[in-house]
């Protein structure tokens, strides 16, 4: 399997903050946004990843992640002309997915919980059909909202609904099988002239092939898209991070406890760090010889 990571988007609701410079890179506490999403998609054992990002904003992300060589990863690059819906994401991204199944992570959700890594592993394993999740939110009407019946069988999945049916909003993290870029060819775009994810995940759902997995309690689930919630994210991450001392997101981490970096390698990306409060921590991970438990 391999992962793409959409971040382009006009970025509008965080104007003037995103006037010149994408939403995804603008910092959550200590890192930018998109660490998190990657650290995601590290976590699922995935190694080769497409960024996709606006014109505009592309030569940034090169820029911030190069070939991925430092991580023991590989990153390919696609522009995505304009902001033309999440599902659109397969049909820039068929040539790099050859044929093969795909995670898709939205670059300003931000997931965490302890069994994480673990969960993202198992479902890096999907080859046929679709797995997608449902979390408990209080504003279900801001995001793709799955309903499900009393043996917990996904029922209906609406975009953006005035009236929600459940609870239950659909985080910003898929996992398809091999046919997802053929599916998504055939999507039509919705009234608002998006290719929808929602409108994909009911492909699957209709043809039976959907599994959707609730997020209990004690997993949080962040999306930075407006001031409020961004502020909101950096806060939460700097709770659990000063509380533990331990990094959230940390993607040099995460390559090092894979075992994608030596430990050579790691310490060039310590130094490379150099004295912030986050090349401190990766200072010290490498000091104590890291801690490959660490959800990262
Ligand atoms: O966050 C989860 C939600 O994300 C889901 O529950 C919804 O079903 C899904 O449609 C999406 O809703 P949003 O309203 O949050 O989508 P938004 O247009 O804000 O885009 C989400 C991210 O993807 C954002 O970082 C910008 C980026 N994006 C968006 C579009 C439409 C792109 O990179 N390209 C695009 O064409």
């Amino acid at each position: 399997m391999k992962g793409i990571i959409l971040a382009g988007g006009s970025g509008t609701r965080l104007h003037p903050v995103t006037s010149v410079i994408s939403k995804q890179l603008l910092p959550v506490y200590d890192k930018p946004m998109v660490y998190y999403p990657m650290s995601l998609l590290m976590h699922a054992g995935l190694r080769e990843v497409l960024i996709i990002s606006t014109p505009r904003d592309l030569p940034s992300y090169r820029e911030l992640f190069g070939d991925g060589n430092r991580l023991g990863m590989r990153f390919d690059y696609c522009e995505q002309p304009r902001p033309e819906g999440l599902a659109q994401a397969f049909i820039l991204g068929r040539d790099f997915l050859a044929g093969g199944p795909a995670c898709l992570v939205l670059g300003d959700n931000i997931l965490h919980g302890p069994s994480l890594p673990t969960m993202l592993t198992s479902c890096a394993t999907l080859s046929d059909g679709a797995r997608i999740f449902g979390y408990r939110v209080r504003d279900p009407e801001r995001y793709g909202v799955v309903e499900f019946d009393a043996d917990g069988k996904a029922l209906s999945i609406e975009e953006k609904p005035e009236h929600p049916k459940s609870p239950f909003a659909v985080p910003g993290l898929y996992f398809y099988g091999p046919d997802v870029c053929d599916l998504a060819a055939r999507l039509e775009p919705s009234p608002r002239g998006e290719f929808e994810i929602t409108d994909l995940n009911r492909c699957y759902l209709e043809q039976g092939r959907l599994t959707v997995s609730v997020l209990e309690r004690g997993y949080a689930w962040l999306d930075a898209g407006t001031h409020r919630s961004l502020i909101e994210a950096s806060n939460f991450i700097q709770a659990i991070e000063d509380r533990q001392g331990l990094k959230v997101g940390c993607v040099e981490e995460i390559a090092w406890n894979q075992g994608w970096i030596t430990t050579e390698g790691f310490r060039s990306e310590v130094e490379a760090a150099g004295n912030s409060t986050y090349g401190t921590y990766l200072a010290e991970a490498l000091e104590s010889g890291g801690n490959p438990s660490a959800a990262g």
